[in-house]
């Protein structure tokens, strides 16, 4: 291991120089007008992992964005590894609120900023260095390799399924790897064993068929602002409970287990709420916040328009208001059933005066993967070599839709040795990435694919 270590060490300039380049690439899965863009991220890759030594490296096209496949399978009688990553990212938009671009990747303060730092280029590329060190100095890995990098996972990877499904037999794996989620804090190193599931709607009010003067009309009409509020505001009861008939009956209970698990972690509510200069804690009624993050589904509005938005005053009803809603589901809800429930309700509830459409923008399962397993124990053992610390267990409320397919399709159980640090700005300005947490990566991720050649050749 020595070898690699010092390569990794070694050449930390010339990653952190490739990185940038990485995150030069404007890849926003969700814009239209960034399709080349999001290509030429892909051709990126299937260069860079050409050039370090993978083999059979090449873009696979789907209905959507394109995604690379590569691998290394020179030890048949090694297990084999599925890694996963996604290139895509989102929007970087409000762009004034970066204090340095964010396609121009800059280091402040033992960090480096930009749009996919940790989510999920910075983590992806981890594993990428990982595997050079290995290719460029003893010329093999310690296990075959299989490696999927998607550029749709920001938009809930609509034609994963499908690529998964055809190439079950070049996907066949022991098991798979993901590193895009956050230890538990700084200095804090964690396994995920659990994600969230999502469902993202759209709900769009159509009052009367122009925008009106709201003196002239202010009276006579329902404004669809107003009811879509009303509509909004009966989602949740007093409680913090979502108020949708049905959405909670699949629900796994929390055991006591677990419980107490959590309540053993460390984390104290007053440092999360003054971190977050909120005066309080918000969510449903019974439960913990890391409770109602990781076990317990939820409702959010991520957005809300209609009307005059611009500076000054204009009166004005408008003929239209629309909301994003996503809502986080956990074991056992299911995204198509609880899509058509929220669709029920709130057409139940919809004013009489307005109509009301609604449209389902993106489905994931929730997931919980298994820590008995070989590799997690191998992630344990890599992560206390590379970090020094014994890791720790934890969920996450965030969604990796392809979790629940390697399961569902391959079989497979995902490890989730994420190395991110829960407050780098993922999905918001200044996004960036721990450089100790990156290069601590880099590390650990040597080390588990060499832990995993051991633990999986015990069994
Ligand atoms: N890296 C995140 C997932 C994540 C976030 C894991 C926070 C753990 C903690 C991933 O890239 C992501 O943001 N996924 C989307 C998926 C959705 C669009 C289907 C998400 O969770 O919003
Ligand atoms: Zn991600």
């Amino acid at each position: 291991m020595q070898e690699i270590i010092s390569y990794l060490e070694e050449n930390k300039n010339r990653f952190l120089l490739e990185l940038k380049e990485f995150l030069a690439i404007p890849s926003v899965s969700t814009k239209p007008e960034n399709k080349q863009e999001v290509r030429r991220c892909a051709e990126w890759i299937t260069a860079h992992l050409t050039a370090l030594g993978m083999q059979n490296t090449r873009i696979h096209e789907t209905d959507g964005h394109p995604l690379v496949y590569s691998e290394w399978l020179g030890e048949p009688a090694k297990p084999a590894v599925l890694l996963y990553g996604h290139y895509d990212v989102q929007p970087a938009e409000p762009l004034e609120l970066w204090t340095s671009p964010p396609f121009e990747a800059t280091i402040r303060d033992g960090n480096l900023f930009g749009r996919g730092a940790t989510d999920d280029k910075g983590q992806t590329f981890i594993h990428f260095k990982a595997l050079e060190a290995y290719l460029k100095t003893l010329k093999k890995l310690p296990v075959n390799l299989k490696l999927i990098i998607e550029g749709e996972e920001e938009i809930g990877s609509p034609h994963l399924a499908p690529f998964i499904e055809k190439h079950q037999e070049l996907l066949k794996a022991d098991l798979a790897v993901i590193s895009d989620t956050p230890f538990f804090a700084k200095g804090v190193p964690s396994i995920c064993y659990g994600l969230r599931g999502i469902v993202y709607m759209q709900i769009e009010v159509v009052g009367p068929n122009r925008d009106l003067h709201s003196g002239s009309y202010g009276g006579a009409v329902h404004n669809p602002i107003q009811a879509l509020a009303e509509i909004m505001a009966q989602l949740h009861d007093r409680n913090g409970r979502i108020t949708i008939p049905g959405f909670y009956d699949e629900v796994r209970r929390l055991s006591k287990k677990e419980r107490e698990a959590y309540r053993q972690l460390p984390w104290r509510e007053a440092k999360y709420t003054k971190d977050l200069g909120v005066r309080q804690l918000y969510g449903e009624k019974g439960y913990t916040a890391l409770e109602r993050l990781w076990v317990r589904p939820t409702l959010d509005c991520n957005g809300i328009w209609g009307g005059y938005t611009g500076e000054g005053a204009k009166t004005v009803i408008p003929s239209q208001a629309s909301a994003k809603i996503s809502m986080r589901l956990v074991p056992d809800q299911q995204p198509e059933k609880i899509a058509r429930a929220f669709e029920k309700f709130v057409k139940k509830i919809a004013p009489k005066t307005i109509q009301v459409s609604i449209q389902c923008l993106n489905l994931a399962e929730p997931a919980l993967t298994s820590i008995d397993s070989p590799g997690v124990k191998a992630a344990m053992a890599a992560l206390e070599k590379g970090f020094g610390k014994q890791p720790l267990y934890q969920r996450e409320g965030g969604s990796i839709p392809v979790v629940s397919h390697f399961k569902k399709i391959l079989g497979l159980d995902t490890v989730l040795l994420g190395f991110g640090l829960p407050n780098e700005n993922a999905h918001a300005p200044d996004e960036f990435i721990n450089l100790e947490n990156f290069f601590g990566g880099m590390k650990t991720t040597a080390h588990f694919y060499d832990e995993l050649a051991r633990q999986i050749n015990k069994r």
